[in-house]
């Protein structure tokens, strides 16, 4: 099974969530602007929430993206409110599944940090929960 995991970071907390998924996975983190490279079984593709969106790079890699080379989609987001964080996943995957992709159901968010909230997150404990989540969802 080939297993893509793409990330967009601004301030390297999501970027924190995506390794913990590749380790788990055994891939590397692709940015949104590495090439794609051939259909994929499983793609975890996650940003940080800026003003209640994914970072502009995933709207972008989403447009280049085919549905026929991608099978199931696996999002994960950091944001100050893990609220917004849920909401920004369920609408990019309401925008992906309009364009046909799988999406699963199943999305992870965690607390990231701005200014002084959150201010040590992720930390161990969320990277542990990001890799117990990238396990359970290789294994569904
Ligand atoms: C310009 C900007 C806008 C943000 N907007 C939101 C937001 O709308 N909702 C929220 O919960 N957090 C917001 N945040 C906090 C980020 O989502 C949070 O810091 C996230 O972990 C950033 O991920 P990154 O470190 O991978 O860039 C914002 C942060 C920045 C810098």
């Amino acid at each position: 099974m080939k297993i893509e995991v793409r990330c967009y970071s601004r301030g390297g907390g999501t970027a924190k969530i995506a390794n913990a998924i590749a380790d788990e996975a055994g891939c590397l983190v692709n940015m949104m602007d590495d090439k794609l490279d051939g259909a994929v079984d499983l793609m975890f593709l996650g940003s940080g929430v800026y003003a209640g969106k994914m970072g502009r790079p995933v709207y972008e890699f989403i447009e280049k993206l085919s549905a026929e080379y991608t099978g199931k989609i696996i999002l994960f987001a950091t944001a100050t409110s893990i609220e917004s964080a849920l909401k920004t996943c369920q609408t990019v995957a309401a925008l992906l599944r309009e364009k046909g992709f799988n999406v699963d159901e199943e999305s992870f968010q965690c607390p990231g940090k701005f200014l002084l909230a959150n201010r040590s997150r992720p930390d161990q404990g969320d990277i542990g929960h990001a890799a117990s989540f990238a396990k359970k969802m290789m294994q569904k």
